[in-house]
């Protein structure tokens, strides 16, 4: 049933869309994640590798999801079925509504640790450390507390929930106006601090000189999975903010906004963190806890420190949540196109679903830390099965269908309606039809055979 009522919506501006969909791109993938991966895989080569990941693969998806939600205005689940009524490709589209839940079940939770994060720096608590162990510690002891991380997690949770009952133009649309300028201008402030501390060149170095001794197979695997990853590809994000778009917009220049936006941001907190760890004489590779467990001790020898270190961690909870609603709103649009349901029925039934979810992966650090299966903890897998299958998968079948079934030609005619140019469409078609499903494929089969 494909009830279109009211409680869809369609962006107001251009530049509104652009924002928003880069809202989605932005979040703790470039803060949190991009600086810890960088740091474990080497440095400088594996940015040089994710780049070509974005170039390649990232770019193209993205503009099938765009091309896909305008043309169907659909949630991901209405859209391929739409396109391809009663086959099996419609399950690409049940698979992005689960990925978004199992996604958004542990992502609020490191959603809520920034939240925390900006408490304890207003009251001083994280910025008492002279050592990145001591601080270290501190981190562990918060996140291995049941009732601050579930009450932590609720918060982040009911703050995306309540943007996204609001809707599309006066919620997340008007959210993203405001907060993604505000990110962009606290970001080079502490560029500019981190660029200045002495010893802060060698952090530049180890950050942009591609050492090609440190490539292998993992590197690789690891940066496209954090393509997706990172801009929001291979689970109906895109696709579901693509279709509240009217259909003047040039589809193409869109993407190019949103994939160098997302990917400048992630390069920038590359040059706040390094610089900053190395100018300190610390690790780069400290693993997930990079960003809560040295920055504080970072911020504390810095002039300004509890300053800086709130304006950074909102900066985090800002970008947490503008993706946090794009994961709820793929969900939350299924249940309004695909049901019939009302914007609030589905935000309250949503919002619950993912809570509970989210508590296993809450208590991870604490309560059910040795509670683990394979070596991981329930944390972990969800994030390993989304982020390692879920989205290169459904990016590949995506990169397939558009290619294949609907086809090149279906995707120029969107695209070019209205008088608006497709240049690059041959470019597109060969890079969607064979490069991108490909490259996937080959990184996901060498992960079977391994
Ligand atoms: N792109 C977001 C980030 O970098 C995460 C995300 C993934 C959001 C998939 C939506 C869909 O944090």
């Amino acid at each position: 049933m494909n009830v279109n009522n009211n409680s869809r919506g369609i962006w107001k501006s251009r530049m509104g869309f652009i924002l928003a969909a880069s809202g989605s791109a932005i979040g703790l993938g470039n803060v949190w994640k991009f600086p810890y991966i960088v740091g474990e895989n080497g440095g400088g080569a594996f940015v040089l590798i994710y780049l070509v990941c974005i170039l390649i693969i990232g770019f193209p998806i993205m503009l099938a999801e765009f091309t896909l939600g305008r043309k169907t205005q659909l949630n991901p689940v209405g859209a391929f079925q739409k396109l391809a009524p009663g086959t099996a490709w419609v399950g690409i589209g049940y698979m992005g509504v689960i990925a978004g839940l199992l996604i958004m079940s542990f992502y609020a939770v490191v959603g809520g640790w920034t939240l925390a994060y900006i408490v304890k720096s207003v009251t001083h608590s994280v910025l008492e450390f002279q050592t990145p162990q001591q601080a270290g510690e501190f981190f562990g002891d918060f996140i291995g507390n049941t009732q601050e991380v579930l009450f932590y997690h609720a918060m982040f949770l009911a703050l995306c929930l309540f943007i996204v009952v609001r809707g599309v133009r006066g919620g997340i649309e008007k959210a993203c106006d405001i907060l993604m300028p505000t990110l962009l201008v606290i970001l080079v402030i502490l560029m500019i601090r981190s660029l200045t501390l002495p010893g802060a060149m060698e952090g530049v170095k180890f950050y942009l000189y591609p050492d090609f001794s440190k490539i292998n197979g993992q590197v690789v695997m690891v940066a496209l999975g954090h393509a997706f990853f990172s801009l929001s590809l291979g689970m109906g994000a895109m696709l579901t903010y693509g279709s509240y778009l009217s259909e003047k917009e040039n589809l193409a220049s869109a993407t190019a906004y949103v994939v160098f936006f997302d990917t400048m941001i992630a390069l920038l907190v590359g040059m706040v963190i390094f610089p900053a760890v190395f100018a300190m004489g610390l690790e780069p590779a400290q693993g997930p806890g990079l960003v809560f467990s040295v920055l504080p001790a970072v911020f504390t020898n810095l002039p300004f420190g509890t300053f800086i270190s709130i304006i950074f961690f909102t900066l985090l909870a800002i970008a947490a949540l503008t993706s946090g609603i794009s994961l709820i709103e793929v969900v939350v649009a299924y249940f309004i196109d695909q049901r019939g349901w009302g914007r609030k029925k589905a935000v309250v039934v949503v919002g619950a679903i993912i809570f509970i979810l989210g508590i296993p992966s809450a208590l991870s650090f604490g309560l059910l830390a040795d509670a683990k299966f394979m070596e991981m903890t329930f944390f972990d897998h969800v994030d390993n099965i989304t982020s390692n299958y879920l989205l290169p998968l459904g990016g590949m079948l995506t990169a397939i269908f558009t290619g294949w079934i609907w086809g090149v030609p279906a995707v120029r005619n969107e695209i070019e309606k209205y008088k608006i140019r497709f240049h690059g469409a041959a470019i597109w078609g060969f890079l969607i039809r064979y490069i991108t499903p490909l490259a996937v494929a080959c990184v996901l089969l060498a992960k079977f055979f391994k």
